[in-house]
This record gives C-alpha cells, sequence and structure tokens, in this order.
C-alpha cells in the first residue's frame, strides 16, 4: 500500500484563551479553523446579534459601534487574543478595536493574496458584503497583491442571510446559491473565473452548495486557515490556561424563537451567555449609503 499523504498541518500545542468574534455565525468557520490548529487552547465565540448583519450598516455606525462590542465582550471572558473573524468589521475598523484593547487583535481580509497565487486564467472573483466591496483596504488589497489580475467583485447580503438561514437548518433551495454567485459569472470577463474568494466568514458555510451550483468547477478558497495560523502566532508566551469548554456570547438575549443557540450548541458552544452592550446612537436602520 503506497504511504498516505502528509497530514496537511500539525496541531499546536499552544495553550490560551481565544475570543473568536463576528456578527453572526460566520465566524464559526475561523473558530473551527483555530480548534483544529490548536486543540488545547479554549476557544470562545461572540456574535453581535444585537446589531446584525454588519454588510448593510453604515462605516459610521459599525465604526461607533466595534470598539464598544469588542471591550465588552473582552470584559466577560478575558481572552489572550482577540480575534475579529469578520471581513466586514476587519477591513473598516481594525484600528480601532485595536486601540480599544490591550490584547493582540488578529482581523480577518479578504484571501486576495492566495487568489492571485492560484488563478490560472488571471481572472479572480471576490464575493463579499457589500461593505467589504466598497473598502478602500480591498481596493488596497488588490492594487497590491493582485496588480495585473482581472478582479470581478460582487456583494451580496442575500448570501450571508442564506448562509444562516442554512446553518439553523433551514432546507435552502439550490437555486438560490445559484442566483446569489450568478452576478460574479455573468459579469463582463466572468466566464474566465477560475477562483473565487470567499470574502465573508459566513460563507464557507455553504461552500458545497457554492461548488454545487456553479456553471462550472471554480476554486473557493478563504482566509480561515491563515487566520488561525496567525493566532498562534500572536499569542502572548506562557498563557496557561485552555483546555475544553469555551462560551458563546450574544450581543441580544437569545429567546425560544432563536435558533442561534441551537447553531452554537451544535458547533460546540453549549454555554450561551448574554453580554449587553449599548446601543448605537447611530441606529442599526441606518443603511449603507
Ligand atoms: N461574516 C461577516 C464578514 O465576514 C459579515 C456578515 C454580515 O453581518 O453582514 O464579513
Amino acid at each position: 500500500m503506497p504511504d498516505a499523504a502528509p497530514y496537511p498541518f500539525e496541531p499546536s500545542p499552544a495553550r490560551g484563551r481565544v475570543l473568536v468574534f463576528d456578527s453572526g455565525v460566520g465566524g464559526l468557520t475561523v473558530a473551527g479553523e483555530i480548534r483544529a490548529l490548536g486543540p488545547r487552547l479554549t476557544v470562545h465565540y461572540a456574535a453581535d446579534t444585537g446589531f446584525f448583519p454588519y454588510g448593510d450598516k453604515s462605516d459610521e455606525a459599525l465604526r461607533e459601534r466595534l470598539p464598544k462590542v469588542a471591550r465588552a465582550l473582552v470584559d466577560a471572558v478575558r481572552p489572550d487574543v482577540f480575534v475579529i473573524a469578520c471581513n466586514t468589521a476587519s477591513t473598516l475598523a481594525l484600528a480601532e478595536v485595536r486601540a480599544a484593547l490591550s490584547i493582540p487583535v488578529v482581523g480577518t481580509v479578504p484571501a486576495i493574496k492566495p487568489a492571485a497565487r492560484l488563478t490560472e486564467t488571471g481572472t479572480i472573483g471576490l464575493l463579499a458584503t457589500p461593505g467589504t466591496i466598497r473598502r478602500a483596504y480591498t481596493a488596497r488589497l488588490i492594487e497590491e497583491f493582485a496588480a495585473g489580475k482581472r478582479v470581478i467583485l460582487h456583494g451580496s447580503l442575500e448570501l450571508v442571510k442564506l448562509a444562516e438561514a442554512h446553518a439553523r437548518g433551514e432546507d435552502i433551495p439550490p437555486e438560490a446559491f445559484a442566483a446569489a454567485q450568478a452576478p460574479l459569472f455573468n459579469a463582463e470577463g466572468g466566464d474566465e473565473i477560475d477562483t473565487i474568494v470567499l470574502a465573508c466568514t459566513h460563507f464557507p458555510l455553504v461552500r458545497g452548495q457554492l461548488i454545487a451550483t456553479a456553471p462550472r468547477p471554480v476554486s473557493y478558497i478563504d482566509s480561515g486557515a491563515a487566520i488561525a495560523r496567525q493566532t498562534i502566532r500572536v499569542l502572548p508566551e506562557n498563557t496557561q490556561s485552555g483546555g475544553q469548554g469555551g462560551t458563546s456570547l450574544l450581543t441580544r438575549p437569545p429567546d425560544e424563537t432563536d435558533g442561534i443557540t441551537r447553531v452554537l450548541r451544535r458547533y460546540g458552544f453549549p454555554d450561551v451567555q448574554f453580554v449587553a452592550c449599548e446601543p448605537n446612537a447611530t441606529t442599526s436602520a441606518d443603511a449603507a449609503p
């Protein structure tokens, strides 16, 4: 029998407490990567359910919200590292969150650099929230790492909602996933796309559905594994706590009809707590310009 292929990564013996944060359940894709790479870490999870979704909020509302919510969540579980498992938040307010916390903060940004290395046709699709699509940060990443490539962008809040619904166990018709990604393939030059960056942490939850409903085979890549590596890299030395468990924190009290507690339980976060967070002066109804 031929030798088995080498395992793609060696789990790290690192110990410590990590808090993974997103607007909703998308960051669970990143928490899973961190748990796989650092099985001795205690991984907590927080969802800003009181302000979900982020993808259609104004920059002003998010800039006001993020440092406040980050501080409240960090005060609740005292992690060694805070991971913003959200492209929409990281591409806007990473600096503001870093300034508000005294621990290392890891951000999530679109995997444009690996996509530029991977593409053979030179045409990359970027699937994200409308917020991430319009960020100057995203434009800079493209300029720096994908110069000479064609990058076709599409922002879909609908796909965020489909991914949340899918995670809650709803049966979504495949056509909905086909329709959510169709604008990429239908854009000028879209028939050349061979690599799609999933630049929203919700989207790897429905990677299988995207692959199954694409008009032809393309690679879907994301930053989850890179974030896990970076999280372990920035863990302060001699962090001793760690092991199993991990609490999940929500910023809106979960009620009986809210399926998110069931999702969290299924992903290994059975202990769900509510963290009160001051409401924004600018409300969640403020749509992006
Ligand atoms: N999961 C988030 C991201 O990576 C955003 C989803 C949302 O709240 O719109 O961008």
